[in-house]
């Protein structure tokens, strides 16, 4: 049995509700346009023509509340792209292609050597995970067991508190405490948190909270152009469309987690975090049959609370560029489909990324979304027919080429542990988390919490493998 589409969409509303909540306070400097939502259908724009070398200026004419000028040019657009005037909260659905292949269960992945063979995507039964879209329970033998697995890292989980909801406004002491390290409140990153390219005009492509309706009409395109890319995947929406992301992971694009169901993470306990990761890895496993090591948490909402669990489970955390408070590489797609941002503002905040990402000695990541019609069509008529034609050029990737790894070693079971130390060895190797064989006491984590950095048998074990992966300077120093 499988979700519809229908279901889908009816869960669908309240997640953007949810996620404008937590933008609001993720993106302070774009507070004057989320007061003034647009309406969309008031701005106009000129229409692309039919050739890839024609180029497309903002010239919207907008709403008083709107911002009023964009100043981008685009090198090319997509010949069959939906003309911008027609991208908008009010644009009517329309059909989605069917996916270009469909995976056949048993197939094994030839571009991973040691991959298992495709599970049957079929036989996935909703019913044996949590209710899609909310925080998974804490108490389930699956979560329980998750819990034992971190607690028997040794990992030290910061003590402190979860953040309320409500941002940065609403949580002025925690802000204050910068050994909290909280993205964000003030972009702070650690040295383990991937945020860029290391190679300059690389670009690392990213697409956040699929599989979607509308995911299939970005592959087609990708395939097109032969780019690959990397799909930061929400647990909910692999239940519903796990035949989607077979085909993205067959088509060799890079499948990593964006949680269970999208919630802020710093706002959740640690049991729930653990949950949250838990369940996403399971279902990709479940789907795929290996299990991402790259995470990004939803908002970019990061801290070393969230962190330490992540690295604990074996995800390594990737952001978007943030270069100052002004200039974070994300493009606010997101919201043209809740009528919040334009689609003239987002190719202008495009137009900005390209600038500052053409300035700088290394590469770019940046943050765009597959789970709306208006983010595809945007992404697949404008932003990547205009990166296509960028001078000079960029080179295009997933993520985890980008950092100059292979594909195998974006999956916990596939992964070269030798020249790519697992999330957890690799940060305690970095100073970024300490573990320890102290018992319980030495490593307190937050009151609501059970987690504590209690060591037992499995522990010692799974030390045995921290230290296998890391180098000898870095042994020196361990705290025990
Ligand atoms: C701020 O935090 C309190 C709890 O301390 C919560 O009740 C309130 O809803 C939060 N405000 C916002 C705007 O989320
Ligand atoms: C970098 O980004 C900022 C913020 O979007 C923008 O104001 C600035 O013009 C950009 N720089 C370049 C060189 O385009
Ligand atoms: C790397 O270590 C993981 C356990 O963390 C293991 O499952 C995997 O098989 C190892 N990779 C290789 C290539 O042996
Ligand atoms: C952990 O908590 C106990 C009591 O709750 C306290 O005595 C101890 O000092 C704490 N340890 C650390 C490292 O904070
Ligand atoms: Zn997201």
């Amino acid at each position: 049995m499988r979700f519809s589409q229908s279901t889908v969409f009816a869960i669908l509303p309240a997640l953007v509700v949810a996620r404008n909540q937590g933008q609001q306070f993720a993106r302070q400097h774009d507070l004057n346009a989320r007061q003034n939502p647009a309406t969309g259908s008031t701005t106009t724009a000129s229409v692309p023509v039919g050739t890839s070398a024609s180029s497309v200026s903002g010239t919207a004419a907008a709403t008083p509340t709107l911002a009023t000028t964009f100043t981008f040019k685009l090198d090319a657009t997509n010949p069959t792209a939906v003309p911008l005037s027609v991208i908008n909260a009010a644009q009517p659905s329309s059909v989605t292609k069917p996916l270009d292949s469909t995976a056949v269960p048993g197939t094994i992945p030839t571009f991973i050597p040691n991959a298992p063979p495709l599970p049957n995507a079929a036989l996935l039964n909703p019913a044996n995970y949590p209710v899609l879209d909310k925080v998974p329970p804490v108490d389930s033998p699956e979560v329980k067991g998750w819990i034992d697995e971190v607690t028997a890292t040794g990992i030290v989980i910061p003590s402190f508190d979860p953040t309320q909801p409500g941002g940065c406004p609403n949580n002025t002491a925690a802000v204050a405490d910068t050994s909290r390290c909280w993205w964000t409140c003030g972009g702070c990153t650690r040295s383990t948190d991937v945020t860029q390219c290391p190679a300059p005009l690389n670009w690392g492509l990213t697409y956040d909270d699929g599989p979607a309706p509308y995911t299939s009409n970005l592959l087609s395109y990708l395939d097109q152009t032969n780019l690959k890319s990397t799909f930061f995947v929400v647990g909910s929406r692999v239940i519903s469309f796990p035949a989607t992301l077979q085909t993205q992971f067959l088509g060799q694009h890079h499948i990593a987690v964006h949680t269970w169901s999208h919630p802020s993470l710093t706002t959740l306990t640690n049991e729930q975090i653990i949950a949250e990761l838990g369940w996403s890895k399971k279902v990709i496993k479940d789907v795929l049959g290996i299990t991402p090591n790259l995470m990004r948490p939803p908002f970019g909402d990061i801290d070393d609370r969230v962190r330490a669990i992540s690295m604990a489970m074996g995800l390594t955390p990737v952001m978007w560029t943030r270069i100052s408070p002004l200039a974070t590489f994300d493009t606010d797609d997101f919201n043209i489909h809740g009528g919040i941002t334009s689609v003239q503002q987002v190719l202008q905040n495009w137009e900005n990324i390209l600038g500052n990402a053409t300035t700088m000695s290394n590469g770019f990541i940046v943050l765009e979304h597959d789970l709306f019609e208006q983010s595809v069509e945007v992404a697949t008529g404008y932003i990547l027919p205009d990166a296509l034609a960028h001078n000079p050029p960029f080179t295009i990737k997933p993520v985890i080429e980008c950092l100059n790894k292979n594909m195998a070693d974006a999956y916990i079971e596939t992964n070269d542990n030798s020249t790519n130390p697992p999330a957890l060895s690799a940060a305690v190797s970095a100073g970024v988390v300490t573990v320890t064989s102290a018992p319980a006491s030495a490593s307190n984590t937050s009151k609501s919490s059970a987690v504590s950095g209690q060591f037992n048998g499995a522990g010692l074990a799974y030390m045995a493998t921290v230290i296998a992966g890391l180098a000898v300077g870095a042994l020196l120093s361990l705290p025990f």
